[in-house]
């Protein structure tokens, strides 16, 4: 039995120096022990034999536990915070890159906030509509020669009154909806306060300004004794807001069927504030076209119920895409819907 216990301490040292731990288990001194079996008194046999057992079980258990630690020792730990295909192998774009906010969807954002916090609740438009909307709730007639002016997009479905229905080519098909849906704000005297920011279609011919997909927000603001200094004084702290500094802004008489008086407003150039004649946002013109709008018309309160005897307002819709470009000196409305990007990886 000493032996044994002597032999135990021997190979448990021993186990530390082997480069296969393992190896310690078919160690010579186990079988010069086993060896000695036959020459005792067979009533020790049993508890010699036993004990020898047990020496192998320790030795076993002293084995699993180095391997364990080796093997921790040699796993590398999965990082999971480390950027996905370090190595590269997909291109470099899944690698290494996330996606972005689309500069139009972020600076929507941007201006239903602004509008939010004037008392502007945000509505949203549609991407197919019908000609009741598109016109005549706006107070141009069938065969209104004003109709052409928008060169709308038609569709070969037709509505119940046999009219194509349309590709909206402005948000001002929504001021007959908004005069409905807020109708009630006016009897519990509030004003009605909306505006939509949504996407529009034309068929026009492309160029560096021009774009047959582009975004316009409208506003609608209706209550008792609304003039026309409310729609510049709102749209110029807008305009403020938006830009972060104070413009100057044009405005001059226009035509739209369903204000009157109307007006077209131009912004002092935010880029380079008028003062490059080289500049690729103005043309060096100091001035751009922004928006339409004007105090609105009594027929199309009138088509609403509400009696334009009672209650004024006006209405507005300013092309989201040119605001947008002349933030950031934008050269190309295009490349907004161009999904390029170098373009877009700017933003
Ligand atoms: N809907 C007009 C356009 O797209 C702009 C406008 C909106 C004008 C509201 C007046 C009032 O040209």
């Amino acid at each position: 039995m000493e032996k044994i216990a002597e032999t135990e301490a021997l190979l448990l040292e021993r186990i530390a120096q082997l480069d296969q731990p393992r190896d310690i288990l078919k160690a010579v001194e186990i079988k010069q022990l086993y060896a000695r079996l036959p020459s005792l008194d067979p009533s020790e046999r049993g508890a010699y034999g036993k004990r020898i057992n047990d020496l192998k079980h320790t030795l076993e258990q002293a084995v699993a536990s180095i391997e364990t630690e080796k093997d921790q020792a040699a796993s590398v730990p999965i990082d999971v915070t480390a950027p996905f295909d370090v190595n590269g192998s997909l291109p470099s774009l899944l690698a290494t890159e996330r996606g972005t906010i689309h500069p139009l969807t972020r600076e929507i954002a941007r201006l239903r906030g602004i509008f939010a916090r004037m008392g502007f609740v945000s509505e949203e438009s549609r991407e197919i509509d019908d000609q009741f909307h598109m016109f005549e709730t706006l107070n141009f007639p069938a065969g209104h020669p004003a109709r052409d002016d928008y060169d709308t997009f038609m569709t070969l479905q037709r509505d119940k009154d046999g009219e194509p229905f349309v590709a909206p080519a402005h948000t001002s098909t929504m001021q007959h909806r908004i005069l409905l849906k807020y109708h009630a704000n006016l009897e519990a005297g509030e004003p009605i306060a909306a505006v939509v920011p949504d996407r529009v279609f034309r068929n026009e011919d492309l160029d560096a300004r021009h774009e047959h997909t582009f975004y316009q927000v409208e506003g609608v603001y209706v209550a008792r004794d609304v003039h026309a200094g409310m729609l510049i004084a709102t749209l110029q702290k807008f305009l403020e807001e938006y830009y972060g500094k104070s413009l100057n802004v044009r405005v001059n008489p226009f035509y739209f069927p369903f204000t009157e008086p109307s007006f077209e407003f131009a912004l002092s150039c935010p880029f380079c504030e008028g003062k490059n004649p080289d500049c690729k946002v103005c043309s060096g013109e100091g001035w751009i076209e922004l928006l339409g709008c004007g105090m609105i018309h009594p027929n199309v309160l009138r088509a609403a119920g509400i009696d334009p005897e009672v209650y004024t307002g006006f209405a507005f819709g300013c092309g989201i895409d040119r605001l947008v470009m002349m933030k950031y000196g934008i050269e190309d409305v295009r490349h907004l819907e161009s999904g390029k990007l170098d373009f877009l990886r700017q933003f």
